[in-house]
């Protein structure tokens, strides 16, 4: 059986990729990982589609210059507005997106009521728009964007408690009983103990990143690009910010407790 050593590189718009690149790890442990957070131009979730199809567009040539043999978009807002021209772009290699994980929300609910936390620029996009009508003829699809939020986990330090008092503004409008919660933003999964103080224990909470590194796995299974059973797997990261403290918080986001 063929197997690829080289790395598998992670992007998104700051540190909330990370949240995919942990359950990437613990299907993959053998895999070497290259994160690269564009926390100098984070948050993504206000810029126009040309301004993230940029970024993502010079992110993605960080990530090949250090010799990825696929791309993993951990970015919502990137992936919505830029993964069609990527892929067109970078014809050579695998690059995986992220969607918010209406499926798995919906199977859950046959006609309960669903909210759906992600950046405007996400909720606007016309795939997911057009999947979350379709569910709507027999669920009640709330979505909210919530800005603002994505830079006060890219702050670390307290953003636990911060974004808890964020979300109890920003929700304070919005029925608790809901029967599940949709996470569209790779940051949100690490707010997840907030969300469970607003939400009672019968709602679901769920976020993309499982499923979207089983897809990686599968992308990479079916291309004979998995590293070798026994290679000892590693993470680099790498952040556009200046300032280093950025990289202790990655490190510290990767070793969070499981959410
Ligand atoms: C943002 O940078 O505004 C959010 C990123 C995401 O949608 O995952």
């Amino acid at each position: 059986m063929m197997a690829n050593n080289q790395p598998i590189g992670f992007f998104d718009s700051g540190v909330g990729g990370i949240s995919v690149l942990q359950a990437a790890v613990a299907l993959l442990p053998q895999e070497d990982f290259i994160y690269y957070g564009d926390s100098a131009n984070a948050p993504y979730g206000d810029k126009t589609v040309e301004e993230i199809q940029g970024l993502t567009a010079r992110a993605v040539d960080f990530l090949l210059a250090k010799g990825c043999k696929a791309i993993v978009v951990a970015c919502n807002t990137a992936t919505s507005a830029a993964i069609d021209l990527i892929r067109e772009t970078y014809p050579q290699i695998p690059i995986i997106g992220i969607e918010p994980a209406l499926k798995v929300a919906m199977d859950h609910t046959s006609q309960g009521k669903v909210l759906v936390l992600a950046t405007l620029r996400t909720l606007q996009e016309k795939k997911f728009q057009d999947l979350s009508d379709r569910y709507a003829q027999t669920r009640t699809v709330i979505r909210r964007p919530l800005p603002g939020l994505v830079e006060i986990i890219e702050k670390g330090g307290d953003f636990q408690e911060k974004s808890f008092q964020f979300l109890q503004r920003a929700l304070a409008d919005v029925d608790k009983d809901v029967s599940a919660v949709v996470l569209g933003c790779t940051h949100y999964p690490f707010i997840k103990p907030s969300l469970r103080r607003l939400f009672t224990g019968d709602t679901l909470i769920v976020d993309g990143s499982e499923g979207t590194s089983r897809h990686l796995r599968d992308v990479l299974a079916e291309k004979g690009l998995l590293a070798e059973a026994g290679h000892p797997g590693s993470v680099t990261f790498y952040n556009s910010s200046p300032d280093p403290s950025m990289i202790d918080l990655s490190r510290a986001l990767l070793q969070e407790e499981a959410r």
